[in-house]
């Protein structure tokens, strides 16, 4: 299998943005502008409390959604939490250990594992964000981090379940939050080659080939042709220009036109 074989994958993290009245507007200005592609995926990532109405409301077609976080236990009394058992049927995919995750809210990697294993367990697929800040950078350790973060988030599943997460490749320093440096293309080709590699030796070739890989830090219209043309990247994962239209939709033509080339 190759990239070709690969679906392509576009998600719009809108992170604590747009309350419920307007993710409808948004998502009623995204139907009119974007059509369905058939080797296109696109995902949407609104928050938790808008999940259920925006469910209701799309062309599923055309739409998946996501969650952007939820909790690993499946009930409990766990006071303020969603699970992913509670979003079963709701979401196709679940957004683990985002940097803003693992930053603020102190995620370790060991809440980062039992997520990923949540997800899968209830049959929703994780995308699991990995990335190095601007220190592991400029110490010369974005390999390690890449490798541990990786390593230790899939360590609970089966090959074959393997096949079933995305794998983000978001450097820290380069996501809109935290500085947004735009990533060189090859820079990005280089992490994101090192990444199915791991995943390659420690589950085998198919789950390597399967395995979707995005890249996620600062994507808009403008530079997501730049990022999908890499042999290794097979979507992206857009953060601010999600929630402008003209901007998302721009990347979804700029994957339509790449998938064509
Ligand atoms: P950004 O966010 O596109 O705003 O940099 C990406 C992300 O946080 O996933």
């Amino acid at each position: 299998m190759n990239k070709q074989s690969r679906k392509t994958l576009i998600v719009g993290n809108w992170k604590e943005h747009e309350n419920v009245s307007q993710a409808s507007t948004l998502v009623a200005r995204l139907h009119k502008l974007i059509a369905g592609h058939r080797d296109i995926e696109i995902v949407l990532a609104p928050n938790m409390l808008a999940l259920q109405p925006v469910s209701l409301q799309i062309d599923r077609r055309r739409f998946r959604l996501a969650s952007q976080n939820a909790n690993a236990k499946d009930e409990g009394a766990l006071t303020g939490e969603v699970s992913f058992a509670m979003l079963r049927g709701i979401v196709h995919y679940g957004i683990v250990g985002h940097s803003e995750r693992r930053i603020y809210f102190n995620e370790s990697l060991e809440d980062v594992r039992d997520k990923v294993a949540a997800s899968i367990r209830n049959g929703i697929m994780p995308i699991l964000c990995v990335g190095e800040n601007s220190e592991d950078r400029s110490n010369g350790e974005t390999r390690q981090v890449l490798h541990d973060q990786v390593i230790s988030a899939l360590s609970n599943l089966t090959a074959e379940e393997v096949t079933h997460v995305v794998i983000a490749y978001e450097p820290v320093w380069a996501i809109s939050t935290f500085g947004g440096e735009l990533a060189k293309p090859d820079d990005v080709q280089d992490c994101m080659k090192f990444i199915r590699n791991q995943v390659k030796e420690l589950y085998g070739e198919r789950a390597a080939e399967d395995i979707r890989i995005l890249y996620g830090g600062s994507v808009d219209d403008h530079l997501a042709g730049g990022y999908l043309a890499l042999d290794d990247c097979d979507g992206v994962l857009v953060g601010s220009a999600s929630l402008n239209y003209h901007k998302f939709s721009g990347i979804v033509e700029a994957a339509y036109r790449n998938n064509r080339k």
